[in-house]
């Protein structure tokens, strides 16, 4: 295995909306299993496939990594929500050090496939929820700072680009 490069905002890879997986074949087995041990690596819950810069529907969560078990989802598509948007602080590994509260559906269903091909469906609540919501955006180009208000959003975007001039980021 091996620890893949986590792609920061500003790459175009995280504007592009990824392709569906036709076939699970052993690369993608491959990058699933490297997406997680990257993710690992990071204490982060979850990884999309765009992030290390693969532009496919794939993404893998955890959100107990104290037990490690592992959620690998290929071509998640959200079928339903239900409860209220509530507020939540989140974080994401292309924008290391950001933290911003966003609004997202309580609870989810997420319909998916694993790495076998056999297709998945599970009911999701609170930060399962919220991660899910967040990883299946990373698939359509989706970044959490576009739910911010808009002067928020400007600031995110200034201080990146101090980092990335001051060569931090
Ligand atoms: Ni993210």
């Amino acid at each position: 295995m091996a620890i893949l490069e986590i792609k920061k905002y500003g790459n175009v890879v995280l504007r592009k909306k990824a392709e569906v997986i036709l076939q699970i074949d052993a690369n993608i087995k491959r990058l699933a299993y490297n997406m997680l041990e990257t993710m690992y690596l990071v204490l982060g819950v979850g990884l999309a496939a765009p992030q290390i810069g693969m532009s496919v529907r794939l993404c893998v969560v955890d959100i107990d990594l104290s037990k490690r078990s592992p959620v690998i989802m290929i071509n998640p598509t959200i079928i339903s929500r239900d409860g209220s948007k509530i507020l939540g602080k989140e974080g994401c590994l292309s924008f290391p050090g950001f933290y911003e509260n966003v609004k997202r559906y309580e609870g989810i269903v997420v319909r998916y496939r694993d790495l076998n091909g056999e297709e998945l469906e599970i009911k999701a609540q609170n930060l399962l929820a919220r991660v899910v919501q967040h990883e299946v955006d990373h698939l359509d180009a989706k970044l959490f700072i576009d739910y911010l208000p808009e002067w928020k959003r400007r600031f995110v975007e200034k201080k990146v680009k101090s980092s990335r001039n001051a060569g931090n980021w």
